[in-house]
C-alpha cells in the first residue's frame, strides 16, 4: 500500500514507517549504534540540551537560508551524509537519494559502500555528489577509486577517518547481516570480487575495505591523487582538526559515525565548541549525529558549525517512500530550519550568532 508522504510530519514518524517496510536486518543495521549505543541516543540527547534565546521584533517577512560550500550551492546548510548500502531500502538506492537532494538544492554525500556505482549516481540528477572514501588495506585501489570519482564529476571527497576497525553492532552479528543477494557494494569490486556476501557482521562482511594501520600521511597520498577538495570526517577532537587542516583538508566533519564506532566517544554538540575555538578560522567545520529537527540545525550555526549532515533520517525516507521519501523528509528539515529561523529572529545564516544559546547556570 501506498502511503501520502505528506501525511508524515516528522522525521521520527518516517522512521516508525521504515520500520514497518524494512526487514528485520537492514532496520537494524541502519538503526543501531555500538555495543551499548550509549552514544547513539547521547548524539540526539545533547541537542536538547542546547536552549536558545530567539531574538524578538526582528523583520523576518523575507528570509534567505542559502549558503554555500567549498563551491557549492545550499538551499539551507546541511548536507545528506554519507550511508552504506541504500538498494536495501529502495531498488533505486544511492540514485533516488540523489534525485531527491538534486531537488532540495542539497549535496548527497555518497557512501564508497554504496549500492549503486559513483557515476549511475552523479548523472542520475543536477547533485552536487561529494564521494566519501574509506582508505583500505589496498592503497592503490582507494587511490584509483578516489581518481575515478573525481573524474566521474564528484566536487569533493570526504575521507572518514574514524574506522581504524569497525565498531560493534551486536544486532548485526544476531542477525548475521550480510549483503543481500543481487546488491554488491559496486565501487569496490576488485578483480571481479563481490564484497561483503559473506558474514556475520559488519566486521565480517567489509574487512578489507578498512584499515588499521591508517596514520595522517595516508591522507596526504589521497590528497595528492586528486584537485578536487577533500573533507576529514570523523573528528572529534580540536588538536586532530588543526592536523587535518595542517594535511591540506579544506573542511572537517565533527562526527562519531553517529555512535556507530567508539561507543562512549563524546556526542557531537558538546565535541564541537573546542573544535570551533581551535580551527574555525582554517576553513568549513561540518557537524553530524543525531539532527532530527530543523531546530537542530540552528543549535548546531548557533555553536559554530557552517552546516549539518542528516543520516539515519534520510534512510528513513528512501525506505518509507524512495526519491518522494527523501524529499518529503528534506522538505520538513528545511520547513522546520526556515521556521525555526524565523521564530528566533534570524533572516539568514549571517543572523545565527552563539548569543543565541542561553548560558547553563
Ligand atoms: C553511516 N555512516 C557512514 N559514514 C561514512 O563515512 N561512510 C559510510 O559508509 C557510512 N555508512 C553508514 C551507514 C549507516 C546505516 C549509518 C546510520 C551511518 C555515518 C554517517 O555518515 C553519519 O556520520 C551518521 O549517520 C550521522 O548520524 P545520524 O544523522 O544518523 O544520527
Ligand atoms: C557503517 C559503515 C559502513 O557505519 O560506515 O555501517
Amino acid at each position: 500500500m501506498t502511503h501520502d508522504m505528506n501525511s508524515l510530519l516528522n522525521t521520527e514518524s518516517f522512521q516508525a514507517l521504515a520500520q514497518e517496510r524494512l526487514s528485520k536486518m537492514a532496520f537494524d543495521y541502519y538503526r543501531s549504534g555500538a555495543w551499548g549505543e550509549w552514544t547513539l541516543q547521547a548524539n540526539i540527547d545533547a541537542w536538547e540540551k542546547i536552549r536558545l534565546l530567539p531574538r524578538a521584533l526582528v523583520d523576518v517577512s523575507t528570509r534567505d537560508m542559502r549558503g554555500q560550500l567549498l563551491g557549492m550551492n545550499l538551499s539551507f546548510p546541511m548536507l545528506i551524509a554519507p550511508t552504506a548500502m541504500q538498494c536495501m531500502a529502495d531498488p533505486q538506492g544511492e540514485v533516488a537519494t540523489a534525485r531527491a537532494a538534486a531537488k532540495a538544492g542539497v549535496p548527497m554525500v555518497l557512501s564508497s559502500l554504496s549500492t549503486r556505482s559513483v557515476e549511475d549516481v552523479v548523472t542520475a540528477s543536477s547533485a552536487d555528489v561529494v564521494m566519501q572514501i574509506y582508505i583500505s588495506s589496498d592503497r592503490g585501489f582507494t587511490k584509483a577509486l578516489a581518481q575515478r570519482a573525481q573524474a566521474a564529476g564528484c566536487k569533493a571527497l570526504m575521507i572518514t577517518v574514524d574506522t581504524p576497525v569497525w565498531g560493534v553492532r551486536e544486532r548485526d552479528i544476531h542477525n548475521g547481516f550480510r549483503v543481500p543477494d543481487g546488491m554488491s557494494i559496486v565501487n569496490l569490486q576488485r578483480h571481479g570480487q563481490p564484497t561483503g556476501h559473506s558474514g556475520s557482521g559488519i566486521g565480517d562482511a567489509l574487512g578489507w575495505t578498512i584499515d588499521a594501520s591508517l596514520t595522517w600521511k595516508d591522507l596526504d597520498v589521497i590528497r595528492q591523487a586528486v584537485q578536487i577538495p577533500i573533507m576529514v570526517k570523523g573528528i572529534l577532537r580540536a588538536d586532530d582538526a588543526g592536523r587535518a587542516f595542517d594535511h591540506g583538508a579544506a573542511a572537517v566533519v565533527v562526527s562519531n559515525h553517529g555512535g556507530r564506532q567508539l561507543d562512549g566517544a563524546a556526542p557531537t554538540a558538546e565535541a564541537l565548541p573546542a573544535i570551533v575555538r581551535a580551527v574555525s578560522d582554517r576553513g568549513p567545520i561540518i557537524v553530524d549525529g543525531g539532527i532530527r529537527r530543523g531546530v537542530d540545525i540552528v543549535r548546531a550555526l548557533a555553536l559554530g558549525a557552517n552546516a549539518v549532515q542528516v543520516g539515519r533520517p534520510i534512510l528513513w525516507g528512501l525506505a518509507a517512500g524512495g526519491e518522494t521519501g527523501v524529499a518529503r523528509v528534506l522538505q520538513i528539515l528545511f520547513q522546520e530550519f526556515d521556521l525555526a529561523m524565523a521564530l528566533a529572529g534570524c533572516a539568514d545564516l549571517s543572523a545565527v550568532t552563539a548569543d543565541l544559546i542561553c548560558p547553563r547556570p
